[in-house]
């Protein structure tokens, strides 16, 4: 039996239409769009306004017009899977609330957490269940509602982030297409790096957490940048010696979109000219498990069936890993 394949087939995203500036920030904080723009990259990044509206409303969007993109119904859904780090509530899961304002209700469906490599680690888990025969279509779709966990306080972390979601359809194929092949690896030593101190089991919600701002992202930034470098351009180029790529085979790398200078060491160490670096940080900044998908969204005619594709992605946990998939249409 020809071995079946997982391969994107479709992508959409959702966009909050709020701007929040450089120039906007720097009247909230201490911080100038020339640091922001030479040592993070970023000009822009979107806000999700409105009382009562977390990443479901987003990654609902992204779904309905997936499903609405490629025609499919939302009867037909197998799996919905929803990485993220903002979910609406601890508990019931984003992604129930995502597929019930989409629609879809013969699925099922979970959150799963890997910080900015949740889409990798989504994307992977994904392909097993279509490979394996277990599901004819899934959705994966990153939802982040980053505004939620950011101190606008904090000129170390306010510029980074931003809200937006993005969803890819998954399905069976023979072809020798789709997803070839992922690395994803965890070092828990991350947690002392980068982690919300409170909210969870070990430090639940009270008046002193609330006073001590600590609800939002805590980051050292310096360390978090040392591994996030070595760590994704390893994998990265870990996945380019396995599978005999090289820079004039690949087309595309997608890396996690965190900081510009991080992207371009990575692309480096791989040997890879700009040209072919999906890049969009500029616009959206750092939308954690949004990032990989909302640049294929953006590249998406610019793709063909057969491209060489490297995802690579780093995050809080530590958590790190390449996909290396064959791009499976021509532009449509
Ligand atoms: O996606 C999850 C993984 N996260 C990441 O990959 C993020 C990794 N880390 C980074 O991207 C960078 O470390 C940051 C962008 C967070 C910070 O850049 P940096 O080049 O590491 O700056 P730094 O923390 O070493 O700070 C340099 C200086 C400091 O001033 P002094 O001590 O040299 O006087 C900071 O106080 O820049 C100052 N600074 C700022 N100045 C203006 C920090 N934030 C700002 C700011 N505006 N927003």
């Amino acid at each position: 039996m020809a071995k079946i394949n997982a391969a994107i087939t479709g992508i959409a995203a959702y966009l909050p239409d709020y701007i929040l500036t450089n120039d906007e920030l720097s009247q909230m904080v201490d911080t100038n769009d020339e640091w922001i723009m030479t040592r993070i990259g970023i000009k822009e990044r979107r806000i999700l306004k409105g009382e009562g509206k977390g990443a479901s409303e987003m990654g609902a969007e992204a779904v309905k017009s997936l499903l609405a993109k490629t025609n499919t119904s939302p009867d037909d859904i197998d799996m919905v899977i929803c990485p993220t780090v903002t979910p609406d509530h601890m508990f019931p899961a984003t992604a129930n609330i995502i597929s019930e304002k989409a629609g879809i209700k013969n699925a099922f469906s979970f959150d799963m957490n890997a910080a900015c490599s949740g889409f990798i680690y989504a994307l992977t888990i994904a392909s097993q269940f279509v490979e394996n025969g277990r599901c004819k279509k899934v959705i994966v779709v990153g939802a982040e509602k980053m505004s939620s966990i950011t101190d606008y306080t904090d000129r170390t972390t306010c510029p980074l982030f931003g809200d937006a979601a993005a969803a890819v359809l998954l399905e069976p194929t023979t072809e020798n297409i789709g997803i070839i092949d992922t690395i994803l690896r965890t070092d828990g030593v991350g947690l002392s790096h980068l982690h919300m101190k409170a909210g969870g089991s070990a430090r639940p919600a009270s008046h002193l957490t609330v006073d001590a701002k600590e609800h939002f992202i805590y980051q050292e930034g310096q360390a978090v940048f040392k591994w996030a470098v070595s760590k994704m351009a390893d994998v990265s180029v870990e996945m380019m010696e396995k599978h005999n790529l090289t820079a004039d085979n690949m087309a595309w790398l997608v890396p996690h979109q965190a900081n510009l200078r991080i992207i371009d060491a990575v692309a480096n160490r791989m040997g890879l000219p700009k040209e072919k670096v999906m890049i969009n940080i500029q616009k959206y900044g750092n939308t954690t498990s949004a990032t990989i998908p909302l640049c294929l969204w953006e590249w998406e005619n610019q793709l063909h069936k057969g491209d060489n594709i490297i995802l690579a992605a780093f995050g809080g946990g530590f958590t790190w890993g390449s996909i290396y998939l064959k791009w499976a249409y021509d532009p449509k």
